[in-house]
């Protein structure tokens, strides 16, 4: 069982802060996402802590949890925003956050997407290619504007985590090359609509080891040091962001502070300010995808089987990352079974446990996946004619529906015969 302070057991029923889960499922329905507020505030007060002493400046990565509720909180307590879409900027916005504190990524930008963030004036751009940067200056040329822009280096480091989620390796599709850069920097004092800000990375995530973070920042110095020697004024270093949570308690993940530890002493004496993008780690654990039982069943070899009424267009995870998500029953049962949870969608991969000790549950109650926070509901789809789930933040013992349950109607509504 996952060591939470915020979702843990009052009497008999699984709660998060104050409120019962199987109050908010009879109220809301299921699936439902349930996130705590206070669960959001405490991660990013840790990751403040653990950096304060760096002069530095976090832009929580929207991908991980778009919902409009934890891009406010997140934006409330100072933090900035990091989107890599247009619909992302449109978000951050819509979410209340000023176009100053938000920074643009993204290997594909469309040429309306990059004239969308230069029109609202955003912190700066991440180019991550010649062709981007050529793109980048047309447009601001046209707007009238100079482009503050970071380069996204490919640092050439391969961080040990699943293959699909590392990124600072030269054979995956991010950033410019290490060996490109003198060009890059030659090129760019060609351009006349670009300003080149800062420098930038991101490694990949759920990285534990602290040393890859190392490998690449000593990189990113060394290019530091050549992008001073062209002349340019470095405002920002960006680190990215990819710092692990603990899905299992049998691997917990390295504390955030070991990651500050090895950090601070490098970046420090540059004194340039430093900007982290950190998902994952503010918001995983924030979050439980609560759901029903519709059955159970038991094969010929007697193999048991939790048919829930959530899956895969939810939480994608275990099946395209064979991750790890604890499950809780919400009603506490002492024994277990070992059994497969599997979802309603009609492909084989739509599961969230397999043979795992689950609570001996019955049909009609409730299950808790576990760190369902981040890359849960953004990666959620209509697959099978889903509807996409509501979702409700609880603050102390205050509930609010931050989204709506999707309608059959709002399915269609795009479509045309
Ligand atoms: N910055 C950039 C440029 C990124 O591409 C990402 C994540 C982040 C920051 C935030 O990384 P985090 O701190 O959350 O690790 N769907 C996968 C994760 C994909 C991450 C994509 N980029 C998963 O469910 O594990």
């Amino acid at each position: 069982m996952l060591d939470s302070k915020i979702f843990q057991y009052t009497g008999t029923t699984l709660s998060c802060d104050n409120v019962h889960l199987d109050r908010l499922a009879d109220t809301f329905g299921t699936p439902l996402f349930v996130t705590s507020r206070k669960s959001l505030v405490e991660s990013y007060m840790a990751f403040e802590r653990a950096f304060e002493a760096l002069p530095h400046f976090s832009c929580y990565s929207v991908k991980a949890n778009f919902n409009l509720s934890v891009i406010k909180t997140f934006s409330e307590l100072g933090c900035g925003c990091d989107v890599n879409s247009g619909g992302e900027l449109y978000r951050a916005l819509q979410a209340g956050v000023s176009p100053d504190r938000i920074i643009f990524a993204g290997v594909g930008k469309k040429p309306e997407e990059i004239a969308y963030a230069l029109e609202r004036g955003v912190l700066m751009l991440k180019a991550e290619s010649f062709s981007e940067l050529k793109a980048i200056d047309r447009i601001a040329g046209g707007q009238g504007k100079k482009a503050s822009v970071a380069i996204r280096i490919n640092p050439n480091v391969t961080a040990e985590t699943h293959p699909y989620i590392t990124t600072g390796d030269s054979k995956e599709k991010f950033g410019i090359d290490e060996a490109e850069l003198p060009e890059v920097f030659d090129f760019l004092g060609n351009l006349q609509n670009v300003k080149l800000v800062g420098l930038d990375m991101h490694i990949g995530s759920q990285i534990f080891d602290t040393e890859y973070y190392v490998a690449a920042t000593t990189k990113l110095l060394t290019i530091l040091n050549a992008a001073k020697a062209h002349g340019f004024t470095i405002e920002f270093l960006d680190i990215g962001g990819g710092f692990p949570v603990t899905y299992d308690p049998l691997k917990p993940a390295t504390p955030i502070e070991q990651f500050a530890e090895k950090l601070i002493p490098m970046l420090l004496p540059t004194g340039i300010k430093v900007i982290f993008e950190p998902g994952r780690y503010l918001v995983a654990n924030a979050s439980v995808l609560l759901t029903r039982i519709l059955y159970r069943k038991r094969n010929h070899t007697g193999k048991e089987f939790f048919v829930v009424d959530a899956g895969m267009t939810e939480l994608i995870r275990p099946a395209l990352y064979q991750s790890h998500h604890e499950i809780q029953s919400v009603t506490r049962h002492e024994s277990t079974i070992i059994a497969d949870v599997v979802g309603p969608v009609c492909e084989s991969s739509d599961f969230f446990a397999r043979h795992r000790a689950i609570p001996d549950a019955e049909e009609g109650e409730l299950l808790a996946v576990m760190s369902s926070g981040a890359y849960a509901a953004v990666m959620g789809s209509n697959y099978n004619g889903r509807l996409r789930p509501a979702e409700v933040l609880v603050d102390g013992s205050e509930v609010t529906l931050v989204r709506k349950r999707e309608t059959y109607e709002q399915l269609v509504q795009n479509e045309r015969f």
